[in-house]
């Protein structure tokens, strides 16, 4: 396990932007040859190991003492009231923020955990291309072979082949989320972020993208995600995280947390009593 510590990186906190993240990634520099898919070796950099996690801005506490494994398998939706620190908890496990105590280690080899897990936003940021070109920027950043045949498998798996040529900007909320699975998922990563992919969604759109979501995590990616969905939570999640107040209160599988939460705010926040942190 080795930490990754990567620079926070400032305009990604401000605009919320996918692809500034994607651009901070380091070129591919594959140990077993120029091109190769990633997770071709065989290696993996779950489990991730989060000791102690806590991030605290001008003294304020915001995010306390979160210790947790995330192990393969099946999708870890991270649940709670707003301002509970979900948003915040995924930012710094993808190693967009610095924590100010405690760490997060991955497994596997130096290098990897970087380029090998990618993240989804609420509201996507597409670069003013065609849809086709959108998912073929961070394969060209990541170094990888087969671009073209990869982005095109990209688009089928979320149904957007046909709109290939347009211009991103144009497609509707949904396909454009779509699109931003498709570009984060064109990469093969390990472990895929997505925080409250469908917020802005209509139910349609929502179906859509979870069935996107099951088929990547059915393929083997660790999807690790926030949703305040709890129908949605219930669809997806193998297992669930319980964020109050800053405050890691359950980790445990779906079906205990869901038919027996262990604590009173996930009672309360099941009955729907608990709104807010
Ligand atoms: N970088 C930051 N600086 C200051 N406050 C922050 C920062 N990130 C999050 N917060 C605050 O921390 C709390 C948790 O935020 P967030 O993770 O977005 O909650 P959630 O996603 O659970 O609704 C909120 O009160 C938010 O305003
Ligand atoms: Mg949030």
């Amino acid at each position: 396990m080795r930490p990754l510590m990567r620079a926070p990186d400032v305009s990604e906190l401000r605009r919320n932007a996918e692809f500034v993240m994607a651009a901070a990634q380091p070129p591919h520099q594959p140990c077993t040859g120029q091109g190769q898919d990633p997770s071709a070796s065989g290696v993996t950099i779950l489990p991730l190991a989060v000791r102690g996690l806590g991030f605290n801005v001008g003294g304020l506490r915001i995010l306390s003492d979160v210790t947790l494994t995330l192990l393969p398998g099946a999708p870890t939706v991270i649940l709670g009231p707003n301002g509970a620190g979900k948003s915040l908890l995924l930012r710094l496990l993808h190693g967009l923020v610095e924590p100010t105590a405690g760490e997060v280690s991955w497994a596997g080899r130096e290098g990897d955990a970087a380029r090998r897990q990618a993240m989804v936003f609420q509201r996507p940021v597409l670069l003013r291309r065609s849809v086709l070109a959108n998912v073929l920027y961070p394969l060209r950043l990541a170094g990888a072979a087969d671009r073209e045949a990869r982005a095109v498998a990209a688009l089928d798996l979320v149904g957007l082949t046909a709109l290939a040529d347009r211009p991103a900007r144009r497609l509707s909320g949904g396909e454009q989320q779509r699109l931003a699975l498709a570009r984060a998922a064109a990469t093969n990563p390990d472990v895929l972020f997505l925080d409250e992919p469908c917020a802005s969604l209509d139910p349609a759109a929502t179906r859509a993208v979870e069935g996107i979501v099951a088929t990547l995590a059915a393929r083997g990616t660790k999807i690790v995600m926030t949703t305040h969905d709890l129908g949605q939570a219930r669809r997806l999640a193998g297992e669930v995280v319980f964020l109050h107040g800053g405050r890691l209160l359950e980790h445990t599988p779906a079906a205990q947390f869901f038919g027996a939460p262990a604590s009173a705010e996930a009672a309360s926040f099941l009955r729907g009593e608990l709104l807010a942190a």
